[in-house]
């Protein structure tokens, strides 16, 4: 997810006007009045995922030029043609299944689906035949909008039967920018103890509130990780990334499960130093920030992703640890370069696509920008020999 440079240079954006969800921030009062305060996990559920009121709830999709952040696939179908790449070697690699699922874990607004369609049609037409794809969102209407918009791509017979979305399956399961999206606890280090940060109710704002850990899970996932805050430091703390792998993967009897986020390992994330206020943070019509009580319902939150957490529940949940690399790693090792060459070569291509295609796949391999994501791949039932391909190009570790 990332704040795009040309949005930013536009006008600044009305941010007042924004507002919050009224309804939402009323009830969220109400339940601190009534329980006392509660954990920023749950503040970060509702005001996400709160069916009357959630960010992510609401009846428009906010990835994209004209909403809050623009995540990998949204940049350029450049990024689905490539991982369309990988999943057509997975295909081959697990001899060729049919049908081959594509399950998509945050399937927003089907964007990262349709270039995954349009890749495969134009490079492995063989696989094209035999894929379903399987979207799996949180707001009904998100899945509505993306049926209909296969629909009018052409695409129409690729959607799996509704209400099959936990059947067994061999294929590729995907949740790109999903993880950090997840609701996460907030800790910090008192005179030396392991406090948790709380979210409390003050004159009609909410703010946080320092108190014993609600559960000794948090604890125990540092321990875990040999992490030791330093005084005054904070940080996130994700406690169901473990059961959101058992519920993504309990149906993946043979496949690939490929995970794409901002995420450090636990040593970097924790860093004492570069990360002493955690990772915490907002976005909000391109813009970023580290106010999490403000725009409530109307502000993306996110945090970045535990990715030795994510590799543990991995193991735990039985899958064989591909590799893990980076975003910019998986696309030059995917042939990114080549699609480029290839669309320039291409007699339709007008100068401007030309050049958007360009300045995307720079945002998506920059270091500094999208390049930096971290990609894990997992795998239930991968033969012997080569890995996933795109994850051979020197790999992080
Ligand atoms: C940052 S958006 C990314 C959307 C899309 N993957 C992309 O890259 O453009 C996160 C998405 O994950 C969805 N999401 C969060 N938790 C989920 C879950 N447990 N199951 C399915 N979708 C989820 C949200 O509704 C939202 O659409």
């Amino acid at each position: 997810m990332e704040v795009t440079p040309g949005i930013r240079r536009d006008p600044v954006p009305d941010l007042d006007a924004v507002g919050q969800d009224e309804g939402l921030v009323a009830r969220i009062h109400e339940a601190i009045a009534r329980d006392g305060p509660i954990t920023f996990a749950r503040f970060m559920d509702l005001a996400l995922y709160d069916p009357d009121g959630g960010y992510y709830r609401s009846g428009t999709a906010r990835p994209g030029r004209d909403g809050d952040f623009l995540t990998a696939p949204e940049a350029h179908p450049i990024f689905g043609v490539a991982l369309a790449r990988a999943e057509a070697d997975a295909w081959d690699r697990l001899g060729r299944p049919d049908p081959f699922v594509l399950r998509e874990y945050g399937a927003g607004t089907g964007t990262l689906a349709l270039a995954v369609l349009d890749g495969l049609a134009a490079e492995h037409p063989d696989l094209a035949a035999h894929l379903r794809y399987d979207p799996i969102e949180v707001e009904p209407r998100r899945l509505e909008a993306i049926a209909a918009r296969l629909d009018d791509a052409g695409h129409s017979g690729v959607l799996v039967a509704a209400g099959t979305s936990s059947a067994p399956i061999t294929g590729f399961v995907i949740a790109n920018e999903v993880l950090d999206a997840l609701p996460v606890h907030r800790v910090v280090v008192r005179e030396g103890v392991l406090r948790e940060v709380l979210v409390g109710s003050s004159y009609d704002a909410f703010v946080d509130v320092e108190a014993d850990p609600t559960t000794p899970a948090l604890a125990i996932r540092l321990a875990e990780e040999s992490i030791d805050l330093v005084e005054g430091q904070r940080g996130e703390i994700c406690l169901t990334l473990g059961p959101w792998l058992t519920v993504a993967t309990a149906g993946l009897e043979r496949g690939v499960l490929l995970l794409i986020d901002y995420g450090y390992p636990a040593a970097e994330l924790y860093d004492p130093v570069r990360r002493r206020d955690g990772t915490l943070r907002a976005y909000l019509r391109h813009r970023v920030h580290d106010d999490p009580y403000v725009h409530v319902g109307r502000q993306d939150l996110t945090a970045h992703v535990d990715v030795t957490a994510v590799e543990a529940a991995s193991r735990a949940a039985g899958l064989d640890h591909l590799g893990t690399t980076t975003q910019a790693e998986l696309l030059v090792g995917l042939g990114t370069e080549d699609l480029l060459r290839a669309i320039q070569a291409d007699p339709a291509t007008t100068l401007e696509g030309y050049l958007a295609v360009r300045s995307a796949l720079m945002r998506l391999l920059d270091p500094g920008a999208m390049g930096r994501f971290r990609v894990m791949a997992f795998a239930r039932g991968w033969p012997n020999g080569p890995s996933l391909a795109g994850l051979g190009y020197r790999l992080s570790r």
